[in-house]
């Protein structure tokens, strides 16, 4: 059985003040199900956020992490310091990093790569622009980048990962996809890791993000390949995002 995963992305918001109100506000739903729930901060709040989720069963998860291990790489965060001060997961080749940093299927692969080293699960992300979704190119699209990763890592390595499906155009654009039409690519991306094992297909959760709201989650994770969500501007508020884990169950 595939445990639910709601985890929030914060992106380049927030500040230490915000980390304190957000967990002041913060009541985490008590839930029949297991549903695993991670926050994902800006690097200068992982510690504090660590702080804040001790006594709770919440994780940790970092916005990026370095392709290399360590060395003369100004301005990059390695795997093994995301390790050390308490993440278990990161968000690897979200569209904002694929897009605004030119960050290459070939890149992403080997940041996975990186994450898994040091045993930080990786949220791997893949998804297809306005342009590619209205020419069709979605399966295609998707294939591609999770090609990629799959093509560098054995069956036991995948068994790790964890994927988000995240079409760019739904992301922060209040448009999101149909539960249906989300369960199509989400049914798509199960049969490649099937291809690959058929362990691993069945095991792998596969998130979707983009636009999702207390409103829309439950139908989302209603379908039988959604197993959760990756929350942007709706995980900025402890109320709404609490909301989301309640109406995810
Ligand atoms: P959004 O972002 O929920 O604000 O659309 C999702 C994401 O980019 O992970």
């Amino acid at each position: 059985m595939r445990h639910l995963l709601i985890a929030a992305n914060w992106k380049m918001q927030g500040s230490q003040q915000m980390v304190a109100q957000w967990f002041a506000g913060f009541e985490q739903p008590k839930s029949s199900h297991p549903c695993q729930v991670v926050i994902c901060p800006p690097f200068p709040y992982l510690q504090a956020v660590k702080t804040c989720i001790e006594n709770k069963t919440i994780r940790l998860g970092a916005q990026d992490i370095s392709d290399e291990a360590s060395g003369a790489f100004t301005g990059q965060v390695s795997g093994m310091m995301l390790k050390d001060v308490g993440c278990d997961f990161v968000i690897v080749g979200h569209s904002e990093r694929r897009l605004i940093n030119q960050e290459s299927d070939e890149r992403v692969a080997n940041k996975v790569l990186r994450a898994l080293e040091v045993g930080l699960t990786p949220i791997v992300c893949v998804g297809e622009t306005l342009d590619e979704h209205e020419s069709g190119k979605t399966e295609a699209v998707v294939a591609r980048q999770l090609g990629v990763v799959l093509s560098h890592l054995s069956t036991e390595q995948i068994a790790q990962c964890v994927v988000a499906y995240e079409p760019v155009w739904a992301i922060g654009t209040g448009r999101t996809a149909s539960a249906q039409g989300a369960q199509e690519v989400h049914g798509f991306l199960r049969k490649q890791l099937s291809e690959r094992d058929k362990k691993v297909g069945e095991t792998v959760r596969i998130i979707y993000g983009g636009s999702v709201k207390p409103t829309n989650v439950h139908e989302l994770v209603e379908m039988p390949d959604i197993d959760g969500a990756l929350v942007g501007g709706a995980s900025l508020d402890p109320h709404t995002f609490a909301e989301i884990i309640t109406a995810s169950e």
